[in-house]
């Protein structure tokens, strides 16, 4: 039998999101031929720089697009606004880059704007605190069936048209029970899509493919595939702190399904952890600092949202969460960010354990209600100075406080780490394996 090539690398979120993955994605897609987007739409914000310092934020393209020659694939488990889409695409040649072997799957699917209207309405939006980027409603239509777009409908124009007549009445149906928006009759409705989306249509209609056969193809032929996350494992739909997560599979199993490829052809599976941890948006946060050092963290690490600006709350590392993510997505290795950001603070607490009801466990609850009331069980460790990270080249030649908690993380969640990140641009790294 042939031998298949497995050279399938896999960058997942491990934790709420914004661990660093634009950055480890484009350091990574150096050496590979695709780089692929599994999951999620433009609620992902993914920040690379240039090597002229250029910032470019990333929300439905993957974030290996200022590589020209590399093939940059959307599958078919995301959700894309095509709008959104074009305004990246914009930027990115904007700044002299060109945008040469792109592939969007043809059952990707559509984010249209009752989706984006219906998200920023309801209550149950606001009480997860989700980007109204409309993710929600996207992929509630996918599920729904009838009432989706995919990308193949949308770059057909009467298939797109078609499409409205049966979408469009049953959604203003709808706005008028949840009291969104709704002036108009469905026939201007129609008219003002038409008028926006065609040209848009006409333009991302080159796109179009099959991104489980590039994918597939370009493995049987040698190639190294790519595959970007977007959020993290604890919003995954399934896996994540339900109901204050996403609607997608953010974890291992949505690079499976969103882009049509089997387990047997990964053979790396990179968890992207920060050196603290961060959430954007509700939800249950069982380290989340409340005072100076939480403020400060926040300040030195940047921590505003890259998609809507909105600040992140900051909480101290928690082996109770990050054994959890090694075990949903089977990690390989870690790749550990931003731990120049806790430099000078010292101690460091680090969760080891949670305690429920009395008892102590390092088993994650599923049940946001008890993550909600858990208390986290610390250890202190040593900080280090501040220092300049740049003249840092070898693990060896970190602080040895530095050494000994990142030490700490992987005796305990049995993972190795393989890069630890130093700062926002690509060379700013540290091999350790
Ligand atoms: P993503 O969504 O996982 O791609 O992460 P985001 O781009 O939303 O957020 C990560 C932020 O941290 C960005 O502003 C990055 O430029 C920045 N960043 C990434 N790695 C490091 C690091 O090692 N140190 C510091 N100080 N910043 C980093
Ligand atoms: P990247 O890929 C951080 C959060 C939102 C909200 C919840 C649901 O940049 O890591 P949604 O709009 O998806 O319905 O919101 O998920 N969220 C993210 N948080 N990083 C992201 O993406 C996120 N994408 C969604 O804040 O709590
Ligand atoms: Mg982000």
């Amino acid at each position: 039998m042939e031998e298949f090539h497995l050279t399938g690398i896999v960058i997942v979120g491990a934790n709420w999101g914004d661990e660093g993955k634009g950055k480890i994605t484009d350091l990574y897609a150096e050496n590979a031929d695709l780089i692929v987007r599994y999951a999620g739409g433009p609620n992902a914000g993914h920040t690379i720089f240039d090597n002229k310092g250029n910032k470019f934020v990333f929300h439905n393209m993957p974030s290996g697009a200022l590589y020209p020659d590399k093939k940059l694939l959307i599958g078919n488990g995301t959700v894309i606004d095509p709008e959104v889409l074009c305004e990246e695409i914009d930027m990115i040649l904007k700044n002299g880059y060109e945008i040469k072997n792109l592939v969007i799957d043809e059952c990707a699917h559509m984010i249209m704007p009752w989706h984006r209207i219906m998200d920023g309405c309801g209550d149950e939006s606001k009480k997860i605190g989700t980007t109204k980027r409309g993710i929600g409603p996207a992929y509630m239509t996918k599920a729904e069936r009838l009432t989706a777009i995919r990308f193949i409908d949308f770059v057909n124009e009467e298939r797109f048209i078609k499409k409205l007549d049966y979408v469009l009445p049953i959604f203003k149906k709808r706005m008028e029970i949840i009291g969104a928006f709704n002036e108009g009759s469905v026939e201007e409705w129609k008219r003002q899509i038409m008028k926006k989306y065609k040209p848009i249509s006409k333009r991302l209609a080159k796109y179009i493919g099959n991104v489980s056969l590039e994918i597939n193809n370009a493995l049987d032929n040698g190639k190294t595939v790519l595959f970007e996350g977007a959020q993290g494992t604890l919003l995954d739909v399934d896996h994540g702190t339900y109901p204050f997560v996403t609607s997608s599979n953010a974890s291992i199993g949505g690079c499976l399904t969103g882009t049509g490829v089997g387990p047997t052809r990964i053979n790396k599976i990179l968890g992207v952890a920060k050196a603290y941890i961060t959430r954007v948006g509700e939800g249950p946060f069982p380290t989340e600092m409340k005072d100076e050092i939480g403020k400060r963290i926040q300040e030195i690490g940047k921590e505003f949202g890259a998609t809507t600006g909105r600040p992140r709350r900051c909480g101290w590392q928690d082996i109770v969460l990050m054994k959890y993510s090694a075990r949903i997505n089977s990690l390989n290795s870690w790749i550990i960010t931003k731990l120049d950001v806790l430099d000078g603070i010292t101690p460091l607490k680090v969760c080891m354990k949670y305690k429920v009801d009395d008892k102590e466990t390092d088993i994650f609850p599923r049940d946001a209600e008890l993550l909600g009331k858990v208390i986290p069980v610390y250890t202190e460790v040593d900080g280090w100075e501040t220092l300049d990270w740049n003249k840092i080249k070898a693990f060896k030649d970190m602080p040895k406080k530095a050494q000994d908690y990142l030490r700490l993380i992987e005796k305990e969640t049995k993972v190795p780490i393989e890069i630890v990140s130093v700062g926002p641009n690509k060379n700013q790294i540290i091999k350790v394996r």
